[in-house]
């Protein structure tokens, strides 16, 4: 499904008068365009649903492999995605009068929603949880409340993108490892099987794992893509925002979920998630992912967008990956 820039005839990069309006236009034209791909492609390659489609016979046979340090961490998850309401309707509220934005809000949430109950599928169908017990779980979620006051940036849609560019890579990462630890717990080699290729699933918890991580990852894109729109039509603010929002980065409703002494002890023991991985495994992928090569590129970009002549358009100016932007004239 090529929902592409020609499809609505706009062409990739329009000429000036680069109006402060003509940016926000520009934007919320991109946004919708970005929006418009990502929900065909959703809809085309990432249906599934956690109630129909996970393998919860072979989650049955094998779940008593799984480690206390795995299951703790499957629980933490399920905790933070249960927090789904909360992220969703802070979007909601911030995303009123730009209906892009609230509908993109809408679909994300609709996938999200789909991971706390794959995780209280895999903890059910493996019997290391009751029905009572994961009930009980998700009252105790509910009383607390999470808002994006807890995090550095999150103050403006832009803020928000950033935010979700970053935590939604760590997600991938987090799931992935957790993937694999299934996997080894399981006795399955780390490569996908023949067989578990040939039916396009994994086998058992892992394939829950596996398919949750899809849409982790395809967020991730959908809000890189955000902000790499953002960057092109206002370098300046986005440089600085990401800044922000990157410095005081840390992963949602830590300090909530209802085991989270439980859940930090086993990413420790684990060693699923520390300081060298985010930055080697999160924080510098998402750089490259923008186009920036280190942090110190980062800081180069914001210092250097601060100095760029205004009036300048996209087509003047690109951001190298050491954080120097090349400016030309010549396109005009
Ligand atoms: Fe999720
Ligand atoms: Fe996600």
């Amino acid at each position: 499904m090529g929902a592409t820039s020609d499809h609505f005839n706009i062409p990739e990069i329009k000429t000036g008068p680069w109006t402060r309006e003509a940016r926000w236009k520009a934007v919320e034209d991109e946004s919708l365009e970005a929006f418009i791909d990502y929900f065909g492609r959703a809809m085309q390659n990432r249906r599934w649903s956690p109630w129909h489609d996970l393998p919860v016979e072979e989650m049955r046979e094998h779940g008593h492999k799984l480690s206390k340090d795995t299951v703790d961490l499957i629980e933490g998850f399920l905790g933070i995605e249960e927090y789904v309401g909360d992220y969703v309707l802070q979007g909601l509220e911030m995303f009123r009068k730009n209906r892009t934005r609230r509908n993109m809000q809408l679909q994300w949430g609709a996938e999200e929603m789909k991971h706390g109950v794959a995780w209280e599928q895999v903890l059910l169908h493996s019997g290391l949880r009751t029905e009572e017990e994961l009930k009980a779980y998700c009252d105790q979620v509910a009383d607390n409340r999470w808002t994006t006051a807890k995090h550095k940036g999150m103050d403006t849609p832009l803020g928000v993108s950033i935010y979700a560019m970053m935590q939604e890579r760590a997600t991938f990462y987090n799931y992935q490892q957790v993937r694999l630890r299934i996997r080894e717990e399981y006795g399955m080699p780390e490569k996908v099987s023949k067989e578990e290729r040939a039916r396009g699933k994994e086998i058992g918890a892992a394939e829950a794992f596996r398919v949750v991580s899809v849409d982790e990852i395809a967020h991730h894109a959908i809000f890189l893509k955000i902000v790499q729109i953002h960057l092109k039509y206002f370098p300046e603010m986005t440089l600085e925002k990401m800044q922000e929002v990157f410095d005081g980065f840390q992963m949602p409703s830590l300090r909530l979920i209802p085991n989270r002494r439980n859940f930090v002890r086993a990413v420790i023991r684990t060693n699923l998630h520390d300081a060298d991985k985010h930055l080697y495994e999160i924080h510098n992928p998402v750089l490259a992912a923008v186009g920036l090569e280190n942090n110190e590129a980062l800081e180069r970009a914001v210092q250097e967008a601060k100095l760029l002549p205004k009036g300048l358009g996209p087509q003047h100016v690109t951001l190298g990956k050491n954080g120097q932007f090349v400016i030309s004239t010549a396109a005009d």
